[in-house]
C-alpha cells in the first residue's frame, strides 16, 4: 500500500486535495475581494482531466481524495465525477470540504456518489455577522444544509471555523455548543496569509489556537484524543460528549514534518506546498499529451523532488502567497 510518491525529506504522500474550481457562491473577507476575478473556463481543468489527475495519483498509491474549491458545489458535472472516484476501491476516503449552501440540495447525491466525509466551513452562527463574513446572507441556507447532509446519512461532519480577532472570536464557545448538540466535529484554524485581499488586516485579526483553546477550556475539559484524519489538525474530544475538536495551527504549531499531501489547483497545477508558490502544470502536459498516462505519472514522481521542507508562513505580513486560497482550496 505505500505511496510511490516520496519527497527528498522521506515523506509519503498519500491525499491529494484537488480542487474543482476556483468559483464560489461566497465572498469571505478573508479568502476574495467582492470583485474577485475568476479564471475563464478554458483554464479549469475539465472533469475528464480531473479525473486523469486523480487516476495517477490512486495509480501511485494515493489513498484519500479531498476535493476543494472556491466552492466545489457550484462545479457542473462534480457529482458525476464524484460517482467516478466513489467507485475506485483504492479509495479509503473521498471527501469534499464545501461553504454548505448547496448541501440541502446535493446531499443525498454526494451520499450516493460515495462520498464519505463532509467538512463545513461555518464562521458564525450569528445572521448578521455571517453575511458580513461572507458577503452573502445565507447562514440559514448553510444550518438547512448541513441537517440534510445529516439526513442524507453522514456522519461526523466537521465545521471549519477561522478564528479572526474582533470578528467572530467572541462565538468560539457557542461554535462548540452547535457543535455538541448537533453531534459534529470541529476544527478552529489560524488564518493563514494567501491572495492579496483588500481591506483585511491580517495581523490585526490573527488569532492563536491556544488563545481559542483557552476560552474553551473556561467552560468544558478537552482530553487530547487521538483521533487523526492524516491531516494538521491535532484534535481534542470535549469530555462527556462525541464532539473533537481540531486545531489547524500553521502558525503556532508547524505539522509541515509529517506532511502527506499535495494539491492541484482548479487551473490544473500540482502545489507541492500551501505555502509556497512552486508549481508544475499539469494541464499543460496533459493538453500536450492527451492520454498519456505514463507521462503523467512520471511527472508526478519527479515533482515531489521539489517539495519544500515547510511553509514560512508569518503573522506580521500582509501576503506571502500570491494566489488565491480559491485556487487551491486550502
Ligand atoms: P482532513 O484532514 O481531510 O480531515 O481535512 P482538513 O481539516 O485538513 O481539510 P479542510 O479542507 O477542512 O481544511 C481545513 C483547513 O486546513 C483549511 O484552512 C486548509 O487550508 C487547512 N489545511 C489543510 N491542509 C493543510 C496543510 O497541509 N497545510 C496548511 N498550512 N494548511 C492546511
Ligand atoms: N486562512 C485559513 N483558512 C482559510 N480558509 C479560507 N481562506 C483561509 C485563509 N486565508 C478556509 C475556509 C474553509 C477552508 C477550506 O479554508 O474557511 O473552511
Ligand atoms: Fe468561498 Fe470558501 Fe473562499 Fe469563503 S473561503 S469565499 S466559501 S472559497
Amino acid at each position: 500500500s505505500d505511496s510511490q510518491l516520496v519527497d527528498p525529506f522521506g515523506r509519503r504522500i498519500t491525499y491529494l486535495r484537488l480542487s474543482v474550481t476556483d468559483r464560489c457562491d461566497f465572498r469571505c473577507t478573508y479568502c476574495m475581494s467582492e470583485d474577485m476575478v475568476f479564471a475563464p473556463r478554458a483554464q479549469i481543468l475539465t472533469l475528464e482531466e480531473l479525473y486523469a489527475v486523480a487516476d495517477a495519483f490512486i495509480g501511485l498509491g494515493v489513498k484519500r481524495i479531498r476535493v476543494t474549491g472556491g466552492e466545489p458545489l457550484v462545479r457542473k458535472g462534480l457529482t458525476g465525477l464524484l460517482a467516478r472516484l466513489g467507485a475506485r476501491p483504492e479509495l479509503e476516503d473521498l471527501a469534499i470540504t464545501t461553504n454548505g449552501s448547496q448541501l440541502g440540495v446535493l446531499a443525498p447525491q454526494l451520499r450516493e456518489a460515495g462520498v464519505t466525509r463532509l467538512n463545513v466551513s461555518l464562521d458564525s452562527l450569528k445572521r448578521e455577522r455571517f453575511a458580513e463574513l461572507t458577503r452573502r446572507d445565507k447562514l440559514d441556507q448553510v444550518l438547512a444544509g448541513i441537517a440534510a447532509a445529516q439526513a442524507a446519512g453522514f456522519e461526523r461532519i466537521k465545521l471549519n471555523s477561522v478564528v479572526q480577532k474582533g470578528r467572530n472570536d467572541d462565538e468560539v464557545l457557542d461554535l462548540v455548543d452547535f457543535a455538541v448538540d448537533h453531534g459534529l466535529d470541529i476544527s478552529f484554524i489560524e488564518e493563514m496569509p494567501l491572495g492579496a485581499v483588500s481591506s483585511h488586516q491580517r495581523e490585526v485579526t490573527f488569532c492563536s489556537s491556544d488563545e481559542v483553546r483557552e476560552r474553551i477550556e473556561a467552560r468544558h475539559t478537552l482530553v487530547r484524543s487521538s483521533h487523526a484524519t492524516g491531516g494538521p489538525s491535532r484534535y481534542w474530544q470535549v469530555a462527556g460528549t462525541n464532539t473533537h475538536v481540531g486545531f489547524i495551527s500553521p502558525h503556532s504549531n508547524n505539522f509541515c514534518g509529517s506532511c502527506n499531501r499535495v494539491r492541484v489547483t482548479a487551473e490544473g497545477k500540482l502545489v507541492l506546498c500551501l505555502g509556497d508558490e512552486g508549481a508544475l502544470d499539469l494541464k499543460g502536459l496533459m493538453r500536450r499529451y492527451p492520454g498519456d498516462a505514463d507521462r503523467l505519472r512520471e511527472a508526478l514522481v519527479s515533482a515531489l523532488q521539489l517539495k519544500p521542507e515547510r511553509h514560512h508562513f508569518r503573522t506580521d505580513e500582509q501576503v506571502q502567497v500570491i494566489r488565491f486560497m480559491s485556487m487551491t482550496g486550502g
